[in-house]
């Protein structure tokens, strides 16, 4: 008697299953179980008598043989279900693996920068295919948005009478690296003291390319001091800047550890320089 191969695969199980049965099927001899049942040559001659006990032998051994089989599919179906369901926990584990990963990653710095330093915001600097001179002849470079809205606001104070210009805007890490850290030395002033009036390199909003400083032509020995507030420029700016989408980055604070700075101030007037400026 031969039992049909049962293969192990998932997909196999159930033809296996299938060929079990229908190959034992097969195998009853009903038409001898037949015999079995209605007896009608009785008493048996001794060739009948070994065929009877032969069929139910068979018999017999048919059904251990399905049954073996049957426990056999049985166990190999769990087997694969066992399997299934294990590679099915492995993938839900690794996939909220690489869930809380990612999660890790999004709320993870990208570098060991800390995003504040001496009170000072940590900003990407720009690059240089992302800027544009304020005007034709300047070498003064700012975001798109921001050099169009300079340009409207200076075309519209000089149309009033008053003389507001623009003395800085991007500033490379490497120039940062020299206003505080060159001046510092020069000086011999404290990390600390140096922080209260220029950025460390790396935590200037210069770096973005929104930020300006402003002068008042008409009287450049204001520029960078805090008499610059005195100027027409600077009561020109606190009227209609916030028109033009400025803002003064460092207004007069006793409760800040930063200065003062009238003349230093920044475009908050789309979405990527408004969350580069407030975003927690
Ligand atoms: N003066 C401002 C703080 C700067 O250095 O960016
Ligand atoms: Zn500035």
């Amino acid at each position: 008697m031969s039992i049909p191969p049962i293969k192990a695969s998932e997909n196999d199980i159930p033809q296996a299953r299938r060929q079990s049965v229908t190959a034992e099927g097969d195998k009853l001899p009903n038409s001898k179980l037949f015999t079995v049942e209605r007896p009608r040559e009785w008493p048996l001659s001794p060739i009948r008598g070994l065929a009877l006990m032969s069929l139910v032998v068979g018999c017999a051994l048919a059904v251990w043989q399905w049954n073996a089989i049957s426990y056999q599919v049985r166990a190999q179906a769990n087997g694969v279900k066992g399997v299934l369901t294990a590679s099915r926990d492995r993938l839900k584990g690794s996939s909220a693996n690489a869930e809380a990963n990612s999660t890790g990653n999004s709320t993870g710095s990208e570098s060991d920068d800390p995003p504040e330093l001496l009170h000072h915001r940590r900003y990407a600097e720009a690059a240089i295919a992302d800027l544009v001179p304020i005007d034709s002849n300047s070498e003064i470079k700012l975001r798109p948005a921001a050099a169009a809205s300079i340009n409207k606001m200076i075309a519209q104070a000089n149309s009033e009478g008053v003389q507001l210009g623009v003395v800085s805007g991007f500033r490379s890490i490497a120039d940062q690296n020299y206003l505080f850290f060159g001046v510092k030395a020069e000086r011999g002033e404290t990390s600390k003291t140096r922080a209260e009036v220029s950025a460390p390199p790396g935590y200037s909003e210069h770096h973005t390319g929104y930020a300006v400083d402003f002068i008042d032509e008409s009287q450049p020995d204001t520029y960078t001091e805090e008499s610059f507030e005195e100027t027409a420029a600077y009561q020109w700016l606190m009227k209609n800047a916030a028109f033009y989408n400025f803002e003064m980055s460092f207004p007069q604070d006793p409760t800040s550890p930063l200065s003062y700075e009238p003349w230093h101030w920044r475009y908050v007037g789309d979405q990527k320089s408004l969350e580069l400026f407030y975003k927690e």
